[in-house]
Formats: structure tokens, C-alpha cells, sequence
């Protein structure tokens, strides 16, 4: 394995592979809270790597959805005339192959100047996977690390968070490989809780394969979907805070279980993320004290400012309006390939 360069991003990878326990909406909570310029404000790449691509639909317009499978649409910046080797499409995929990484500005719930992400394709992803057992290791489990060791990518980004698939796979060691901290989503559930050691195995056999200068800090594991009306929820609850080997990896903010959540993303509106929610609820707090918390691991030099930090209404408000109007001037143009947004950032990465 190669040596850690010396400047490397913050490399957070959430992973579990139980399936429908949060990964995609913690990955897109901590993205927007830390790139966003009224809380943490560091320039975040998004990766997607789970070929349902759930999370490039909440960060993208315009993903195109077949019997395929998901398919990133032509990127803002593409230029049919000068980019003769492009198809203009770029995804997560492209990490792996001699293509065009060029991730794609984020544009829901609304613009985030800081934000970017290099969306799944699914038919993509799967090629990855598919490479022969014996070039596995040096073609895609390696491959992330040393393209986020690239200096496009470590001038061009604080932060990189990485949403994974639910199951063990080439992909998901290769996320685990690039790492520099680990954060696992759970649910108070059997097949979650028994599936725990296995995920934990799979940090704890990165951690044995490492050399010392890389380390792998395993953030934490994050409860969410808690009903503390349901006894069961509260004997898995118990029985973890009792077990000595998981509850000093337990975060003590509890994400339960709201139907705020979900409601935006099953109505065909950009799910918000929960701390633009209604001061009222709690997930909102909950949220932010979370995201807090997990940012402040990443980031200790700032934890004294998250301690306290609140989203500011009047930039809410603005991203808001800018995405309108960005809405209102798609809507007036006609033309197949969108024009480069005036104040699209330039990333510059490509593979
Ligand atoms: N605290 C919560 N309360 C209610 N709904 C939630 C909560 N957290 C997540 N959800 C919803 O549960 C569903 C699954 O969440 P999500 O997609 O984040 O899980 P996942 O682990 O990424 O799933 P997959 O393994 O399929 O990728 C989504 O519809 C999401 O909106
Ligand atoms: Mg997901």
C-alpha cells in the first residue's frame, strides 16, 4: 500500500450493509451541514457508490432512471464542442476507469456553493465490480485512496464523504481503504444488531492491514430510527450500552424514528434536510447536535464553534430563492445541454 501523501482530504465513510438504515440520509445531513457556508463551511465531494443511486437522485436533477438503472444527466460544464473525448456524463464509477471524474455541483435541497458530488451509474459500478478477483485489489479496492490522493482533489476539497451500498463488496472495501474515519448507521433491529461484529471485523481488518501513519478512526455508530415506544428498541438499546466492546463506540445522540423524514423524499419534493425543518421538531435538534458531534471528530480544531452553531434563516432563505430562479430560467430555456451556471465552481479533477 502506498504511504499516506501529506495532504490528504478528511475521508469519511458511512457504511452498513443492512440495507434502509440511514447511510444515504446521514451521508447528505453531515454533507450539507459541513459545506454549507452558515455552519461548517468546508468544500465537501460527495461520492456515491450505491448502484440504487438514492442518494445522486437527492443531489441531482435530472437523473436519468431505466430498466438500466440510474444514470448521471450531461454535467453543467460540458461542452460538446471542446470536450470531443467526454460524453459529457461523469460518475463515481469513472474513479475506476480512464474516464472524466468531474463531479457535478449539488443543486437539492438547494445550491450549495461548497458542495459537489460524483454520482452513481449504475451500469458503471457494476463493470467495477465485475473486474477479474486477481486485479481486484490493485484496479478498485487501492484505486480510491490513491484518486483521492490526487492534488486536484486535495486542493479542491476539505472533505469527502463516501455513501455506500448495502452489502459487503469490492466497492465498499475500497471506501473503507480510502477512509480516514468510518461512521456506521444503525437500527434497533436483529439483522442490524447481528450484523454489528461483522462491520465492526471489517474496521478492525482495515485497521491490522494499515501502516501506523494511516489511521482509520471509527467515528462512531449512529443509532437512528429509534421508537422508544417499542420494547424491543429499548432491550437492543440496553444490551448494546451494556456490551464493553460496543458502548464506547456508541454516539449519544439518538436519531428516532419520524415520519418528517421520509414524507419529503416519497412526495416527489427535494427531501430538506432535517435541520431546515420546523425549530419544533426534535430531529431538527437532534440533527444538528449529531452533526456536531461527528464534525467535531473530523474537524477538532473546530469543535468550541459547532458547539453552539445554528443554521442561519437568511441563508436558508437565499440558496432557496437562487434555486427558484435557477428553476424559473431552466424552465424559459429550451436547450438540450444546459449552459455553465455563472457561478458553477470549477473542480478541475479528472481522471
Ligand atoms: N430517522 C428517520 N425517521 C424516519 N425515516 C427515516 C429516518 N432516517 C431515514 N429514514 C428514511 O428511511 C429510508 C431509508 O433511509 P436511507 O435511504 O438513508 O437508508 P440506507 O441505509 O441508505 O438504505 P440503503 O441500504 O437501501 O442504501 C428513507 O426513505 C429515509 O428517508
Ligand atoms: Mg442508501
Amino acid at each position: 500500500m502506498e504511504p499516506q501523501s501529506a495532504r490528504y482530504p478528511v475521508v469519511l465513510t458511512v457504511a452498513q450493509q443492512k440495507g434502509g438504515v440511514g447511510k444515504t440520509t446521514l451521508a447528505r445531513l453531515l454533507a450539507v451541514y459541513a459545506s454549507r457556508e452558515d455552519l461548517l463551511g468546508k468544500r465537501v465531494l460527495l461520492i456515491d457508490f450505491d448502484y440504487q443511486a438514492s442518494l445522486s437522485k437527492l443531489s441531482l436533477n435530472g437523473m436519468k432512471v431505466d430498466d438500466y438503472g440510474a444514470e448521471p444527466p450531461i454535467h453543467p460544464e460540458y461542452d460538446p464542442e471542446e470536450d470531443v473525448e467526454w460524453n459529457g456524463r461523469s460518475s463515481s464509477a469513472d474513479i475506476f476507469f480512464d474516464g472524466f471524474a468531474v463531479p457535478y455541483p449539488v443543486e437539492l435541497p438547494y445550491p450549495i456553493e461548497n458542495l459537489q458530488i460524483l454520482p452513481a451509474h449504475k451500469a458503471g459500478l457494476q463493470r467495477v465490480e465485475e473486474q477479474d478477483r486477481t486485479k481486484l485489489r490493485e484496479m478498485v479496492i487501492n484505486r480510491l485512496h490513491a484518486f483521492l490522493s490526487d492534488e486536484d482533489v486535495c486542493d479542491n476539497f476539505d472533505l469527502v464523504i463516501i455513501d455506500t451500498g448495502p452489502k459487503d463488496s469490492p466497492l465498499v472495501r475500497a471506501a473503507i481503504r480510502a477512509a480516514t474515519h468510518m461512521v456506521i448507521p444503525l437500527t434497533m433491529e436483529a439483522q442490524c444488531i447481528d450484523g454489528l461484529s461483522e462491520m465492526l471485523g471489517l474496521w478492525r481488518l482495515e485497521l491490522s492491514a494499515r501502516p501506523q501513519n494511516r489511521p482509520l478512526d471509527m467515528v462512531g455508530l449512529v443509532i437512528n430510527h429509534f421508537d422508544a415506544r417499542y420494547s424491543t428498541h429499548n432491550a437492543y438499546l440496553s444490551q448494546l450500552n451494556s456490551d464493553e466492546r460496543i458502548s464506547p463506540l456508541l454516539i449519544d445522540t439518538i436519531l428516532p424514528r419520524r415520519a418528517a423524514v421520509t414524507d419529503r423524499d416519497t412526495k416527489g419534493t427535494p427531501a430538506a434536510v432535517t435541520f431546515d425543518l420546523p425549530r419544533s421538531m426534535d430531529i431538527r435538534a437532534r440533527s444538528l447536535e449529531l452533526c456536531a458531534k461527528i464534525c467535531s471528530v473530523l474537524f477538532p480544531e473546530e469543535a468550541e464553534r459547532l458547539k453552539t452553531l445554528e443554521p442561519d434563516d437568511a441563508y436558508l432563505l437565499a440558496n432557496r430563492e437562487r434555486k427558484a430562479g435557477r428553476e424559473a430560467s431552466a424552465d424559459e430555456s429550451s436547450v438540450g445541454v444546459e449552459a455553465p451556471t455563472a457561478d458553477a465552481v470549477d473542480t478541475g479533477v479528472q481522471v
